[in-house]
């Protein structure tokens, strides 16, 4: 065992595989509730992370809810036993099978992006005699100071009904007659470690909700979204996110009515430590100024570093020989096909497994099969501490 690798028990797995530490899950999930105990804070898993069952199953039974993005992942949820009355469900192109699916479900509140869409979900309600609760999903204008990528809450970005033209949302859905407004819905950047973004989009929402009351409406329920970042650099170091300053900068920051819950959406937070992408060194090549570490896993299973140049620690479990440079990378027919480039691990030698961590978030998740690769796998540490050595 190295650290939480069992990597004898590895040894007999065909890689490359996606390894969840469930013990560290778990003691996330602890954490996650200690500091959210306030009586009106939710918590919402966001499926579109990771939603391998195993690792649901794990996150259900910790009371959590869940926050969908398609009819797949809110069959995912239910499937997962997170009850319909916990599922928030965004998403700014919601077909209309997914909508017929959701009400059906009698999931607890759609998130809605745009006016044309809250007509739909409101003709189709009508057409099942059901009232379908909505909460608005404003763009807030607000700077998560992340990757350009993974920022949502800016003006250019397609998400949301701007925050200028709340207001006249809101008086466009009253009139709906199977539409109830219980809400409004944020969501500004994933992977953002600095807290102020949170503060000022708690600014924000104080300004906004002042605005409405203006109007004479008062709103069960804000969601803040998701967002809360990870340590890549140092996974050992900080295996659990900052939940605690997270939930504070809320309850500090945010003045929620006395009668208003607090949602949130939190993917990245709860699951990217746990994950490591697990594979095998097939090949040392010497080029002309380096040398490459061509391994088993590729792009097709961890899209992160080619899509969006993300950082990824990557550890050799079975050598402790003194480190050299690599360029570590995968078997598929492109340039972009690299986790890491100048990189230093032990020595490595064909056979050798390296464990890429830090990707139990949108990992799985975005894999393909490009080039007819074989379908992935994931196993959990429970899964792995039962096969006999
Ligand atoms: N709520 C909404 C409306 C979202 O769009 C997202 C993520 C979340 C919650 C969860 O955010 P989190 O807590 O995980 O940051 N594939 C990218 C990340 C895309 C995030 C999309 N939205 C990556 O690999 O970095």
């Amino acid at each position: 065992m190295i650290g939480n690798f069992p990597v004898e028990r590895f040894r007999n797995i065909p890689t490359p595989f996606y390894f969840y530490d469930t013990e560290l899950l778990q003691q996330t999930l602890e954490e996650i509730n200690c500091q959210s105990q306030d009586e009106q804070f939710h918590v919402h898993y966001a499926l579109k992370a990771c939603s391998n069952p195993l690792v649901l199953d794990i996150i259900q039974k910790a009371g959590i809810g869940a926050d969908c993005v398609s009819g797949g992942e809110i069959k995912a949820a239910l499937e997962a036993h997170i009850p319909a009355n916990k599922i928030v469900y965004a998403g700014i192109g919601k077909t209309d099978e997914e909508i017929h699916f959701a009400l059906d479900a009698d999931i607890f509140c759609f998130n809605v992006e745009s006016l044309p869409e809250l007509e739909i979900i409101n003709e189709i309600a009508r057409s099942k005699n059901k009232i379908a609760n909505i909460a608005i999903r404003v763009n807030p204008h607000v700077d998560a100071h992340t990757h350009h990528y993974i920022t949502t809450g800016l003006e250019e970005n397609k998400f949301g009904i701007d925050h200028t033209l709340l207001s006249d949302a809101l008086n466009i859905a009253i009139q709906m007659n199977n539409i109830n407004i219980i809400g409004l819905h944020f969501h500004i950047g994933s992977q953002i470690t600095d807290m102020s973004a949170f503060q000022d989009l708690c600014v924000r929402i104080n300004d906004l909700q002042d605005e409405i009351e203006a109007q004479g409406l008062h709103l069960q329920h804000i969601n803040v979204g998701g967002g809360l970042g990870i340590n890549y650099e140092h996974p050992n170091h900080f295996p659990i996110a900052d939940f605690e300053g997270y939930f504070k900068v809320f309850r500090k920051n945010l003045k929620l009515r006395p009668h208003q819950q607090l949602h949130f959406e939190l993917g990245r937070s709860i699951v990217g430590p746990c994950g490591s992408l697990i594979t095998k060194v097939l090949y040392i090549k010497k080029g002309i100024n380096k040398q490459f570490a061509i391994v088993d896993a590729g792009m097709n299973n961890l899209i992160r570093p080619a899509l969006y140049g993300a950082y990824h620690r990557i550890e050799n479990l079975t050598s402790e020989k003194p480190y050299q440079l690599y360029d570590i990378v995968g078997p598929i027919c492109e340039s972009a096909d690299t986790f890491i480039k100048d990189y230093k691990i032990h020595e490595a030698q064909r056979g050798d497994l390296l464990a890429i961590r830090s990707t139990g978030a949108y990992g799985e998740v975005m894999a393909s099969n490009y080039n007819l690769r074989n379908t992935l796998k994931a196993y959990t540490s429970e899964f792995i501490n039962q096969l006999t050595e």
